[in-house]
Parts: structure tokens; C-alpha cells; sequence
């Protein structure tokens, strides 16, 4: 837009990966015939009745799912494939009846009694591995692990059936990705891929891309014509699936003024939604001269990840006003709303304090707990947490014009305590002209990529606008960026394969 906003939240979820159907395990699930240990392993599942998925049940990196039990955000339930501490979280091992997943086994978790191991696990006692799967990478077999025929996707296992929408033994898709950066970004049709201040959600095998479909913005003026969808198996090929959100899907939304941006969607296992939240503005002013005069959040939901979301509602949370956004999710399924902007920040101008929203267990209004970084002044912000600490990356407030990107990092939680150091990421602190919009974690059987993905803003013409991802070095301390027209990463490992 032609007048620099300040303001805007990114928001940055996590990616929860959901739980994946029955039978999973199989195919490039766990533990494999010739796997040690069992099962578990790389991408999971196996479960007993299924959980597992790629990377899937367990979530990402987190380990066992959400809390449950298989299911479509979880795996790993709490007996489920996992057990107690998760499908084989990071650290935890395998339940009792746990199947593998991530789950399985963790990191450096053991495999539960029928499990399987983790990456650097054991395998369970009598493991089953699934048909191609493979226990761990450094993992020692268990007494009878080595992978059973047909996979560990198990025959009683909680999320076995149908119902988690996943295609039984999609698990374990092995492939490497080669990220272009120079583009094109095309979908599968070959049309520039429109999904601007995006959001990723990891559902069983396949991403799906949440953002502003910007074809319609031929010039610096961003007002809303949809939020789009697609769908990647490798990260690379990307097929449009819907248009999510657009015009049509409520008599409020045809509005030639409405901006709706930064969409981020997750997933709600007691609810069965997935539930996507963006920021919502220009209602009730004019494009020329609106200066993001609402500035507040918008909540869609839909039973299913790629199908029309119905508007829920918009409103300021908390009463702040409400700018760039993005979601956080943890893997007990607890969620959390970040945006920019404080009560009476309706205009034009430098916004300042991030506040951190925790969710209703539906996910659709805010609680009262808010944390605010006081006296912060940035926006777009993403987030990724290792090893319990979180780690966020937000750009300055300067409309569509770039500015160098920079983190903050909180031993605590996403509520803080947050350090008040910006630290930038790129030489000479540089973020190549991006604005950060989300991190991508890639949870490998050796190692998670955090990917750094963002917008490329094109001022004078947005459709144009283009993507930015690299994948984050971490040396112990500091996070790092390199930048790279072009790297590759294995899908499988999690290892970045060139850079
Ligand atoms: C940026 C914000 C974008 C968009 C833009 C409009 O600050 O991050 O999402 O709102 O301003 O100028």
C-alpha cells in the first residue's frame, strides 16, 4: 500500500502435523524390515492403530501429538503411539502400545513395548516395523524389532479408521527438495504461486500453503480478493487446491476496501476445525486514505483443511488493536494468537507492543493472559522453539518496503520472558529484502530444518510479489541465514543437502 503501515503482526504457527490414518506405518514408516530397532522411526507412525504419519502423528517436532491419541492432530496420544511423553517426543519413548511416528520412539526416546525406536532410539521389545520403514538411524534393535512385514500401523491403535481424512500408508514420503529462490514460483498450471504473508500446516503427508492470493493487486494497493490453499508433497510442487476464502464466502466480505491478510491455520483436535486467523482491516475506511483505520483479527474455520472456511467473526482481542499476526501452537494443543498493535492504535504510523494471546480451547476468541513486549515496534513476526527455547523473527514497521529482519529469544515460553536484543540473521545483518512470514520446520529422522520463509514484496505491482526461504543454521548460539539462489534439503533426514 502507498501509505507505509506500520503495524502488522506475523504470525507464525507451528506446524502442527497432523495424525495420520490406520495402517500408516507401512510404507515409509517405521521401522523397516531391515530396520533396527523397530520400527518408529523417521516418519512415524505406526502405530498400533495407526497414528503415526509422516512426521505426522507425533507432530512435528513436537513430540507425540497434540495430547492425544492418534488422531488427526496427534498421534502420539498419551497411550496412544508415543505414550506418555508423546509419541516418542524429543526425548520420550515409545508408549506401550506405541506405534512409531515421530512418535516412537523420539529423538532419543526408546521404543514402547510394541513400538518402535526413534531416530536414536531402541526399538521396543517386539516391534513392528512397517514394510519399507526403518527404526532409527542409530537405533539398536529391540528384542524382536525388526520391522514386520506389513508396518506398524497397528490393528488397534487409536486413530486407526477412518475419520483423520489421511490415505492409509501415506507416511514416510522420502524425497529431496530443491528450493529455488531466483523462481519461478509456480503452482502445478504454471501460474505464479499466490500465497503472500503465508502460513504452513503440515497435514499427514503433505503441506498446505496458506496466503493472500494477490493476483487482482496490479499495483501497491493490497485489498482483499482471497486467501488461497495449496498442496506439496516436496515442498516444491504446488498445487493450487482452493480458494479458501474469497469475496463470496460472506456478504461482509464484498467489500472493495477489505484487507485480510497474513492467514494462519491450525488445527483444533477437540473440535475438529481447523481454524485460520488473519488480519482483518479497511472495513470501515477507504483504501485511499483508511491508514488501517480497523485494525483487527478475522477467524475462519472449516471441518476440513483445503475446503471453504466460513467467517466466523472480526474483532480487536483484548480490545488492542490488532495488525500483522500469526498463530503458535503447542503440542498439547494449547495455541497462542500474536499480533502487533495496543488499544488505540487505529491509524497510521509506527504501532508499537506485540502482544501474545492465548487461545479459547475452540481457538476462536482470545483469553485475558496477554504478554506484551512493551515498547516494541515491529511486526510479521514467525516463531520456532528447540529445545525448549522459542525463538521469534519479526521485520521493522515499514509498509511494503523492506527492512532487515531480526530475532528475539524467550527461555521461557511464546509468552516470554523474551529478551528486548534484536538479533539479525544474515551478513551484515541483511535478510535480503524479505519480510519474514513464517518458519518451516522440516523434522527428519536426523536433524530438523527450520526454514525462514519470506515475502519479497513487489510495491509497485504486489501480484509480482515473490518468496524468500533458506534454511536457519544454528552454531550454538546464534541463528544464522546464508544466503542461497538455490539449496537443497532431504525430506527423509532433515539434512539441507546443498546451500
Ligand atoms: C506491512 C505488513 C504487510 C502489509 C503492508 C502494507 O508492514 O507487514 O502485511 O500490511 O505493511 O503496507
Amino acid at each position: 500500500m502507498s501509505t507505509p503501515r506500520s503495524h502488522m503482526v506475523v504470525l507464525s504457527a507451528l506446524l502442527g502435523a497432523v495424525g495420520c490414518s490406520s495402517g500408516k506405518g507401512g510404507a515409509s514408516g517405521q521401522g523397516g524390515a531391515s530396520s533396527n530397532g523397530g520400527s518408529g522411526g523417521a516418519f512415524g507412525s505406526g502405530g498400533v492403530v495407526g497414528s503415526g504419519g509422516a512426521i505426522g502423528s507425533g507432530g512435528v517436532s513436537r513430540s507425540g501429538g497434540v495430547s492425544s491419541t492418534g488422531g488427526l492432530t496427534s498421534t502420539g496420544g498419551v497411550t496412544g503411539s508415543g505414550g506418555v511423553t508423546g509419541s516418542g517426543g524429543a526425548t520420550g519413548s515409545g508408549g506401550t502400545i506405541g506405534s512409531g511416528g515421530r512418535g516412537s520412539g523420539g529423538a532419543n526416546g526408546t521404543g514402547g513395548a510394541t513400538s518402535t525406536g526413534g531416530s536414536t532410539g531402541t526399538g521396543g521389545t517386539t516391534s513392528a516395523a512397517g514394510a519399507t520403514g526403518r527404526g532409527g538411524a542409530n537405533g539398536t534393535d529391540g528384542a524382536n524389532g525388526t520391522g514386520g512385514a506389513v508396518g506398524s500401523g497397528g490393528a488397534t491403535g487409536i486413530d486407526a479408521g477412518p475419520g483423520n481424512g489421511c490415505p492409509a500408508g501415506d507416511a514416510g514420503v522420502v524425497t529431496s527438495a530443491t528450493i529455488n529462490n531466483t523462481g519461478p514460483w509456480n503452482d502445478t498450471t504454471g501460474k505464479h504461486i499466490q500465497a503472500h504473508g503465508g502460513g504452513f500446516l503440515k497435514v499427514c503427508d503433505t503441506w498446505y500453503w496458506f496466503g493472500e492470493d494477490k493476483t487482482l493487486n496490479t499495483n501497491g494497493t493490497g485489498n482483499f480478493h482471497a486467501i488461497s490453499c495449496y498442496a506439496s508433497k516436496d515442498l516444491v510442487t504446488w498445487e493450487h487446491r482452493n480458494s479458501v476464502v474469497t469475496t463470496s464466502t460472506d456478504p461482509i466480505l464484498n467489500n472493495v476496501n477489505l484487507i485480510i491478510e497474513r492467514p494462519k491455520v491450525i488445527y483444533n483436535a477437540s473440535t475438529k476445525m481447523y481454524v485460520m486467523w488473519a488480519h482483518w482491516d479497511m472495513e470501515a475506511c477507504s483504501g485511499a486514505n483508511g491508514g488501517y483505520c480497523d485494525s483487527e483479527a478475522v477467524v475462519f474455520t472449516s471441518p476440513t483443511v483445503d475446503g471453504n472456511y466460513k467467517y466466523e467473526k472480526h474483532f480487536q482481542p483484548g480490545g488492542n488493536a490488532s495488525r500483522d499476526c500469526t498463530l503458535w501452537q503447542e503440542p498439547d494443543g494449547t495455541a497462542y494468537f500474536v499480533s502487533t498493535g495496543a488499544q488505540g492504535q487505529t491509524s497510521a504510523g509506527t504501532f508499537s507492543q506485540t502482544q501474545v494471546y492465548q487461545l479459547a480451547s475452540d481457538y476462536l476468541t482470545v483469553q485475558n493472559t496477554t504478554k506484551i513486549w512493551a515498547n516494541d515496534t515491529r511486526e510479521a513476526y514467525a516463531f520456532w522453539k528447540v529445545s525448549g527455547k522459542y525463538y521469534g523473527i519479526s521485520s521493522g514497521q515499514t509498509g511494503w518496503a523492506p527492512n532487515q529482519a531480526a530475532y528475539l529469544t524467550s527461555t521461557g515460553s511464546i509468552t516470554g520472558p523474551w529478551n528486548t536484543s534484536f538479533t539479525g540473521v544474515g551478513v551484515n545483518n541483511s535478510t535480503w529484502s524479505s519480510q519474514p512470514t513464517y518458519v518451516i520446520p522440516i523434522v527428519g529422522s536426523q536433524t530438523t530444518t527450520y526454514i525462514y520463509a519470506g515475502d519479497l514484496w513487489n510495491s509497485n505491482n504486489l501480484s509480482l510479489s515473490t518468496y524468500l526461504w533458506l534454511p536457519f543454521t544454528f552454531d550454538g548460539t546464534k541463528w544464522s541465514l546464508v544466503y542461497s539462489a538455490q539449496w537443497s534439503i532431504n525430506l527423509a533426514t532433515g539434512v539441507v543437502t546443498t546451500n
